[in-house]
């Protein structure tokens, strides 16, 4: 009886000490996770598929929301990178939803993140849902 009862609160310290080294290692949009190329690709398919609306300088306009700026990263702020890749691959472009490629989505996401000053690195941005769940959008350097 005893013996079981140890298995089990040793079995909940594992756990709990796993979920907090998995919250430590989780990344964010400050870690440096798009290429300078990718977001460069991204450049070209803004200026092709989305520029129309929300303008080259990607402000927006009247009915249009900015991608850039603090309206835009504090809507975003806390949320996974995965929901703002579904939210563009799914309902983007307005007026041709769903006509981005999965490559070309994290292309133009990639863009999003250069154009909101959150910094390049070494790997592409993922395509696939799963590891974008673990980077977190943080408006704010932590
Ligand atoms: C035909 C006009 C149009 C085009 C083209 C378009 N958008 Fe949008 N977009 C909108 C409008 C209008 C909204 C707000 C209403 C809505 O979401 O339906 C919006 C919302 C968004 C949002 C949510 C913003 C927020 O903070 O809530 C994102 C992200 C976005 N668009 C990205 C893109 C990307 C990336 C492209 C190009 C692949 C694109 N859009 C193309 C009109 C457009």
């Amino acid at each position: 009886m005893t013996g079981t009862r140890a298995r089990r609160v040793l079995g909940a310290w594992v756990v709990a000490a796993f979920a907090v080294v998995s919250f430590a290692a989780a990344a964010s949009v400050w870690d440096g996770v798009y290429t300078e190329a990718q977001a460069k690709r991204g450049e070209a398919v803004y200026v092709q598929r989305c520029a129309v609306c929300h303008q080259p300088d990607l402000e927006g306009g009247d009915m249009t929301p900015a991608l850039v700026g603090g309206v835009f990263t504090a809507n975003w702020n806390d949320l996974p990178l995965s929901d703002l890749f579904d939210r563009i691959r799914i309902t983007m472009p307005l007026d041709s939803p769903s006509t981005l490629s999965r490559a070309q989505t994290a292309d133009v996401v990639a863009f999003l993140l250069k154009s909101n000053k959150w910094p390049a690195g070494e790997t592409d941005l993922p395509r696939e849902l799963e590891p974008l769940r673990e980077i977190r959008i943080q408006a704010l350097k932590p």
